[in-house]
């Protein structure tokens, strides 16, 4: 008991001197008292923050590592043990850092395993380096009134060394007594005991140790956060600070860890497993490592010139670097947003620069007050009294925070029908002092007509419905390509309750192909996400976006759980919302296809309503105003008489040929975002 205390104190001397209980490359086993707040994705890329769980009244953590008996038997006596304090709150999950398991290798293993709980991939070890894991089958439990580790040690008795016989009875219950200790408010008597069964983990940094040793300010730090970050942390830019030096980044040090281990800076969130992305601003698994490695070494100054001083003095550029001015910028009214309250949607309308027909390469949108404007979506007003050309009129630009510009991808350009007015509809958050915003839209003109015409579609569910309370809630919607189709841009957008996206294909033979995937969507920082490549999509082909939403009071954003939250514009209201730059393969702007947008279009309502995108409709997916015509019809409707609806089915009702379809589709009406 004396050592144990001994140990405990030592360690948590060592914490407070470096500030984290991180890197300690030499610390023995099982003397780690704290846990620090960080975010791992489990095998189905859905992300967990731990300090999201503080309302739980303890957490349990066990390492896994996939194919070892060892590691199967603690899995399976873990979850005896979880379904016995099921009622009680307490939560379990397995964290492998086992750099030998890929994550379609966890995968595996929790299908062949049937698992119940998340296995959360620690695929860059900081986790496990931290919590000092050495073996598969160590347990943590957490008290995360304090986030101290109350006991660390192996699962039961059987688990403590050799090989575990598990069809004997455990005669110490460690981790459950040690639950029992902390739902009770007091301390473990065992709270530190060696593992000695099971594989070690290997952890290879930590045999580096003297390599963390020189990490090097001037030559490794430095360049990163002068990549990743400063873009934004200059002076005049968006973010808090500007990293002007190493003063400035020793005394955030302790920040940068936290926000890189909880993967909220850089504001990159995409999962680097699916897709690749232009502008992707992610630190590679090397980058994290070094930074968090270098600040838990005590972030050292070292020798060598400080590259980040010459920031000093820079300011953030007006209009994009890359883009330099606009050729036509149109200033919007000026717009007074109150010190308090809801600012209901201001449509500012302007008239539209460009008498003739033009195409853009790019649009810019510069805030006029980033504090009050929270985004700008727009759309065009034709002139009907002139005859069109045909081109398709869409967004006029947008701005999102943390979006880039609209660049069009190399020989396409972003039509706009000449004449008529456009419409930038504005939303503004008060802040509690008033402000005026003047907000500058900057065009970028091509000179020559481009050969591709890049249109934008929506995939939504106006119909949408959240439960009040509820902390994991799915909806999916989807369209399918008439035609052969490159998609350009990605951009999902949600509001508070948003936690998680997903966009895929599927082909009529039922392969699936992950798109884009945010573990963790951050209302903060909507993006368009590039592909570096356009996919190309093929006819008959489905486009599936799938949501998860949070509207429990856990979600520390949510700013009402008590409501049943359905869809609207306001962001106390949800969106599901997953817009697609793309263009027809073989449409040309000599050649417009406007009937294949109609039907890609018209396609997503089917696709709204199919909840499980199964391609039927039945009735329980029929609810909602919207949805009352068709169930009050669906035996007539139901030709083959099988308790569903197919498209061919579906396509009788007025719904789908556009009439009488309501106010809840927006996909058409409402502008682009
Ligand atoms: C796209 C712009 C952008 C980039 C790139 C960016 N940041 Fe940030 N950063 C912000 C903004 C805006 C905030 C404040 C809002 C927030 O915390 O989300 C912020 C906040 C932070 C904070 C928290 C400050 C606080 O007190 O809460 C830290 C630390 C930080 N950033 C570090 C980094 C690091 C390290 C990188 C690069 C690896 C980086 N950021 C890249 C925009 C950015």
């Amino acid at each position: 008991m004396k050592s144990a205390l001994i140990a405990a104190s030592v360690a948590t001397v060592c914490a407070a001197a470096f500030g984290v209980s991180g890197f300690q490359p030499t610390r023995a086993a099982g003397t780690v008292t704290h846990v620090d707040d960080f975010q791992l994705t489990d095998s189905t890329r859905m992300a967990y923050q731990l300090y999201y769980y503080k309302y739980a009244p303890a957490i349990v953590l066990m390492t896994q590592t996939d194919g070892s008996s060892v590691s199967r038997a603690a899995a399976a006596e873990l979850q005896k043990i979880a379904d016995t304090y099921k009622d009680r709150g307490v939560l379990f999950f397995m964290v492998n850092s086992n750099l030998g398991d890929s994550r379609d290798a966890v995968a595996a293993e929790v299908q062949s395993q049937g698992f119940k709980m998340p296995v959360l991939l620690d695929e860059y070890q900081l986790v496990g380096e931290s919590l000092g894991v050495q073996r598969e089958g160590e347990v943590f439990v957490i008290n995360p009134k304090d986030w101290s580790v109350a006991y660390h040690g192996p699962l039961d008795n059987r688990f403590a060394s050799g090989t575990p016989n598990v069809n004997a009875r455990a005669s110490d219950a460690y981790t459950a007594k040690a639950i029992d200790a902390v739902l009770k408010g007091q301390p473990v008597s065992n709270a530190r005991i060696d593992v000695k069964a099971g594989a070690t983990v290997a952890f290879p940094e930590r045999l580096r140790a003297a390599a963390v040793k020189t990490i090097s300010y001037s030559k490794d730090v430095a360049p990163i956060l002068q990549d990743k970050c400063v873009g934004c942390h200059i002076s005049g830019g968006i973010a808090p600070f500007a990293m002007e030096g190493y003063d400035i980044v020793k005394g955030q040090a302790q920040m940068i860890r936290e926000t890189v281990r909880t993967r909220r800076m850089p504001p990159y969130f995409p999962d680097p497993h699916i897709g690749h992305f232009k502008n992707d601003q992610g630190l590679t698994a090397a980058e994290t490592r070094t930074l968090v490695h270098w600040i838990e070494d005590g972030a050292k100054r070292g020798d060598g010139a400080d590259p980040l001083l010459a920031n000093r003095g820079k300011v953030a550029p007006d209009w994009p670097a890359d883009l330099g001015k606009p050729d036509v910028i149109v200033d919007l009214p000026a717009f007074t947003v109150p010190a308090t309250g809801v600012v209901e949607y201001q449509n500012q309308r302007v008239a539209n620069p460009f008498a003739n027909d033009t195409w853009l390469r790019a649009i810019a949108i510069k805030p006029g007050d980033r504090r009050v404007l929270h985004h700008v979506v727009s759309n065009q007003i034709a002139d009907r009294t002139k005859p069109s050309s045909g081109i398709p009129a869409g967004s006029v630009g947008s701005y999102t925070p943390g979006a880039r510009p609209q660049v069009m991808a190399e020989g396409s350009g972003a039509p706009v029908p000449g004449g008529g007015m456009l419409n930038f509809q504005m939303h503004y958050t008060t802040v509690g002092a008033q402000a005026t915003d003047r907000t500058q839209v900057g065009f970028y003109v091509m000179k020559d007509v481009p050969k591709y015409v890049k249109r934008a579609v929506v995939i939504s569910d106006g119909g949408m419905r959240i439960p009040a309370g509820e902390a994991r809630h799915t909806e999916i919607a989807s369209m399918t390509a008439p035609a052969d189709m490159y998609l350009y841009t990605l951009y999902p957008h949600s509001h508070y309750r948003g936690m998680h996206v997903e966009l895929k294909t599927k082909t009529p033979d039922g392969k699936e192909t992950m798109l884009l995937s945010l573990p963790k969507y951050d209302f903060n920082w909507q993006r368009d996400y590039d592909p570096v490549e356009p996919i190309l999509v093929k006819a008959g082909t489905r486009l599936i976006a799938t949501w998860v939403y949070d509207n429990s009071t856990h979600n520390p954003a949510n700013p009402d759980a008590t409501k049943d939250i359905t869809w609207g514009e306001q962001t106390f209201n949800e969106m599901m919302y997953f817009r697609i730059n793309y263009r027809f393969a073989d449409e040309t702007s000599d050649h417009l296809r406007n009937d294949l947008q109609q039907q890609l279009s018209a396609s997503g309502g089917f696709g709204a309503l199919d909840d499980n995108a199964d391609e039927f409709l039945t009735r329980d997916e029929l609810r909602g105003t919207r949805s009352a015509s068709i169930l009050a019809n669906f035996t007539m409707l139901d030709r083959n008489g099988d308790g569903k609806l197919t498209r061919v089915e579906y396509a009788a009702t007025s719904a789908a040929s556009g009439r009488g379809r309501g106010p809840a589709l927006p996909v058409l009406e409402m502008p682009e975002l």
